[in-house]
């Protein structure tokens, strides 16, 4: 052999277990961890094709849809955005894009690597837009499609979007939505509020690993994938295959790739959970620990980075980090001596705050205690210039 097998690779695999309170992925629950350990199936056997099937239902039941595309992309909830605009988006097609933290600057790049012409709607890092300042924009640039991200983890910001269904359909306008880090920590209705893409996130408020991502397209988004002058220009995304595989168009089912059924069988428990709990139980746990965070971090005395109240992610928090601190101290304390994930901002928020992410089995109250116990500890001994850190 011209290379020898590596030493690292002599000694069994050891995982230590941590508590994610970061912006995701978050623990998984036991249920799900276990569904992970089941035998691997092929793709297209009954059993698994089964599986798929109830994960449509799963997705169609925590997006409130009833989209006949509706299915899962093998890739993690990123992904989900590459997906939707490049089957949405042609060349020289106009696409409006909200940007006012990291994911609507990600889709602003993608769009235009897909040959789209970029309109940017902003508003500043830690706040959300009104509906008329969507108006205003699409009435002007008439674009084909709006992109908006319904909870901003890089910034911990909520956008409400009740409303803009109208909008969007009153002017010829496609409305997607990421709601990776937001669904099942705010309420979402893709059919009642006129979503014509969304996808999510499996390892947030679903509970499984990463790597697979829910995705649905509605009748009108279906039928402009279905009508596109070039085809869609990634074939592991095209919607127009994948939705065979996932058998949504109520043809035999046709191989396109092989899916891993363990990540299947994670996202089925991990839909299952949410199923049995009732979404609206969950949305109000991430509420209720979200208040009894915000609450902890007001006693603490450190101010969070959205002000308005009603613009704050229940599901990520972000928090300024305090004057003359290195707030990397704190999130390697927490880590170090608790195996607790604190995590600091991304894009616009780099070095400006904390992010305390309260997502799935992790939104209790004794994991709120908890977070709230370790950030205040390794905030005094910052302060203090402390050795213990
Ligand atoms: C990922 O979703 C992140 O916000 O870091």
């Amino acid at each position: 052999m011209d290379i020898q097998p590596p030493e690292v690779l002599k000694s069994p695999l050891v995982v230590p277990a941590k508590t994610l309170m970061g912006p995701g992925p978050s623990n998984c629950p036991p249920r799900v961890l276990q569904s992970l350990s089941l035998p691997v199936l092929g793709h297209l056997h009954p059993e698994c094709t089964k599986i798929m099937d109830d994960i449509k239902e799963g997705i169609r039941y925590v997006f409130q849809t009833k989209n006949e595309l509706t299915l899962a992309v093998s890739a993690s909830g990123h992904a989900g955005m590459e997906a939707v605009l490049c089957n949405l988006i042609e060349p020289e097609d106009k696409v409006l894009i909200a940007v006012n933290g990291i994911w609507g600057e990600r889709a602003n790049i993608m769009a235009s690597r897909y040959g789209a012409k970029v309109v940017r709607l902003e508003t500043a890092p830690g706040t959300n837009f009104e509906l008329c300042q969507f108006e205003d924009a699409i009435s002007k640039h008439r674009p084909v499609l709006l992109f908006v991200t319904q909870g901003e983890s890089s910034t911990g910001v909520y956008q409400p979007l009740e409303g803009l269904g109208l909008i969007c359909e009153k002017y010829d306008c496609l409305l997607v939505v990421d709601t990776v880090a937001s669904l099942g920590g705010v309420p979402f209705y893709a059919d009642r509020w006129g979503v014509d893409a969304v996808y999510t996130g499996s390892q947030k408020v679903i509970g499984a690993p990463p790597g697979i991502t829910p995705i649905s397209f509605s009748a009108k988004a279906q039928k402009r994938i279905f009508n596109r002058k070039t085809p869609v220009k990634v074939y592991y995304w095209d919607m127009t295959i994948l939705g065979d595989y996932w058998a949504c168009f109520g043809n035999p089912r046709v191989y396109h790739h092989t899916v891993s059924s363990t990540l299947l069988y994670g996202l089925r428990e991990g839909l299952a959970m949410v199923a049995q709990e009732g979404i609206e139980n969950v949305i109000n746990r991430h509420k209720q620990c979200a208040l009894r965070l915000h609450d902890g971090l007001k006693a603490i005395g450190v101010e969070l980075f959205v002000s308005k109240e009603s613009a704050r992610l229940p599901t990520v928090t972000t928090i300024k980090v305090p004057e003359n601190i290195d707030w990397t101290l704190i999130t390697a304390y927490a880590m170090k001596h608790y195996f607790l994930e604190i995590s600091g901002g991304l894009g616009p928020t780099v070095n400006k705050v904390f992010r305390i992410g309260i997502m799935g089995y992790n939104a209790t109250n004794d994991n709120v205690d908890f977070v709230l116990r370790v950030f205040e500890e390794g905030l005094d001994l910052a302060k203090n210039k402390s050795s213990k850190l």
